[in-house]
């Protein structure tokens, strides 16, 4: 493997994940063969009206993701990047499209949950939040312990808007490195911030299995699993092979 890239302490690194780097952990992606759209419609599980209209089935999708959810764990992609940050620090960020929570339990620090995270329920009715443990999945509809009403998993919907967005222009524009992995670059905003980075200056790499959908915005493409490539792409980076 190749790589133009050799990291210094000081260099600002911004890192943007999707489903493709929890794959090799056991969960499926969303828009690959046999992924979670084949089966199930954005607009009836994905959408804040599908959850007025029909929560049971909101739920019923949603409780397949949190019977998973407690029996993954982070791949050795997740874990390049704790190595990453432990470099460079504070000048790491992770943004991340998943819900499941696994960068931060491989022990990334600076992670910015742009799609929410599955951990926290939220009470559609008094807005209290608890971690998706406390909560009992026995029912058509899980409840709120404190006021009874409807709860939903804390994620982004399609059709509502994604978290931290007014701290990733700052971020964009200030990055020397953007690395992308794992995701099919088709959902905006977070399809865009490759190209964004990229106007702005930053070198651009991407790490995928399929080439990706934003591919001619990439300066370095390395096509394969996260879980095989990032180990050794980072080991290069940080200078520990050359
Ligand atoms: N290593 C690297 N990449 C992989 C691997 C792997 N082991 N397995 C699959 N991939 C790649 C696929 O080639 C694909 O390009 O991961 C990508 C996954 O793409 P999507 O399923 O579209 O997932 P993502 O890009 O994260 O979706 C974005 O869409 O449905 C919404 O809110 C959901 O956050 C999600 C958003």
């Amino acid at each position: 493997m190749k790589s133009k890239v050799r990291i210094s302490a000081d260099d600002k690194i911004v890192v943007l994940t999707g489903a493709g780097i929890s794959a090799e952990s056991g969960l499926r992606t969303f828009r690959d063969h046999n992924g979670l759209w084949d089966q199930y419609k954005i607009e009836e599980v994905a959408t804040p009206q599908a959850f007025s209209n029909n929560p049971e089935l909101v739920w019923e999708f949603y409780k397949l993701r949190y019977d998973q959810l407690g029996q993954v764990f982070p791949n050795p992609g997740h874990l390049a990047l704790v190595e990453l940050e432990l470099r460079i620090k504070d000048n790491f960020t992770l943004i991340t499209q998943n819900v499941d929570g696994l960068h931060g339990i491989a022990g990334n620090k600076n992670i910015l949950e742009i799609h929410g995270s599955l951990r926290e329920i939220i009470c559609i009715n008094c807005r209290t939040k608890f971690k998706f443990t406390e909560i009992d999945m026995g029912g058509k509809i899980p409840l709120c312990l404190k006021c009874g009403g409807n709860l939903r998993p804390d994620v982004v919907w399609f059709g509502e808007i994604p978290y931290y967005l007014d701290k990733i222009d700052a971020l964009l524009s200030t990055a020397d490195y953007f690395l992308v992995v794992g995701t099919s670059g088709s959902v905006y905003p977070a399809a865009q911030f490759l190209q964004i980075s990229k106007q702005y200056g930053a070198y651009t790499v991407g790490v995928n299995f399929d080439k990706p959908d934003n591919l001619v915005y990439l300066d370095e493409f390395h096509q394969g699993k996260s879980g095989e490539i990032l180990p050794q792409l980072i080991d290069i980076w940080l200078g520990e092979h050359e």
